[in-house]
């Protein structure tokens, strides 16, 4: 897929999600909030569903919460704009109440194909709603921090999920605003490990394979490797975790092009989805 065709199939999507009725927070919703950010990007962060903000401008985490996640983001080096953020539920629930199930199943076919647009390395959950669809029976009190294969069926052929609180919880608790802080740190890790796997699977996929052999042997072997504990990956990305020291020049950039130098647009066009 060109850069062009992924943009319009994601502008695509939110065209849909803006007119969408599928369910009753269509009813009591001011604007619905598809999700916005780099349509290049190997980073997809998904929240729960849009506050009072986000209803009344029709963009994800532009409130307290989002606040604290562009500084979570900050600490690791990243601009929100080199992510993608988006939601379990694309539309407010009334009164900031939790998504109930059959409005996330109903919503769910949008971050779907979100995900198959954007083949993402890394989706970062924020809160429980969220990680329940990426790893599910997991509790984001043990959870947080850590990382798992994400199963397919999500929209993401080969991603990793890296579990964290929801920034919400952060501004309520301070142990939990310092926990997001350490947690955040193991992300550009993670990118890491994320992209040797999937180099691994292509890889895997392209080797001719003898005739009589199964060929997704190979590949179910390079999909089940563990990602590797490996301490230099830290080194080479954000610092050493906890520790969220911003790295100097950032590696493991989520976005596809190149941070805007000093002297460009000081003002970077925000891709709106
Ligand atoms: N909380 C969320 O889960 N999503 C948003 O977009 C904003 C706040
Ligand atoms: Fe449609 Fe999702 Fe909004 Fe429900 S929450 S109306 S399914 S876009």
């Amino acid at each position: 897929m060109t850069d062009v065709e992924r943009q319009q199939a994601l502008e695509a999507i939110a065209a849909e999600v803006l007119a969408c009725t599928r369910c009753r927070l269509h009813e009591t919703r001011t604007k619905a909030v598809p999700g916005e950010g780099d349509p290049e990007t190997e980073v997809v962060l998904v929240g729960e569903g849009p506050g009072f903000n986000e209803d009344r401008g029709g963009r994800p985490f532009i409130g307290r919460a989002g606040d604290l996640l562009v500084k979570l983001l900050a600490s690791i080096g990243w601009r929100r704009e080199e992510v993608f953020i988006t939601n379990i539920v694309k539309c407010r629930p009334p009164d900031n109440r939790d998504p109930q199930p059959d409005e996330i199943a109903a919503c769910a076919p949008y971050l779907r194909r979100q995900l198959e647009v954007l083949d993402p390395a890394v989706i970062v959950t924020l809160g429980r709603h969220s990680m329940a669809r990426f790893m599910p029976g997991a509790r984001v009190s043990q959870a947080h921090g850590t990382v798992r294969p994400v199963d397919p069926e999500t929209g993401a052929r080969d991603a990793l999920v890296f579990a964290m609180y929801h920034p919400a919880a952060g501004l309520r608790t301070p142990a939990i605003e310092v926990e997001s802080y350490a947690d955040i740190a193991g992300v550009p890790a993670a990118l890491i490990d994320a992209r040797r796997r999937r180099e691994a699977v292509r890889a895997a996929a392209s080797t001719a394979v003898p005739e009589g052999v199964d060929a997704s042997a190979a590949i179910v072997e390079a999909l089940s490797a563990k990602p590797k504990p490996a301490p230099w990956t830290l080194a080479e990305t954000a610092g050493s975790h906890p520790s969220p020291a911003p790295p100097s020049p950032a590696p493991a950039s989520p976005a596809a092009t190149a941070a805007p130098s000093a002297g460009d647009d000081p003002a970077p066009q925000l891709t709106l989805f």
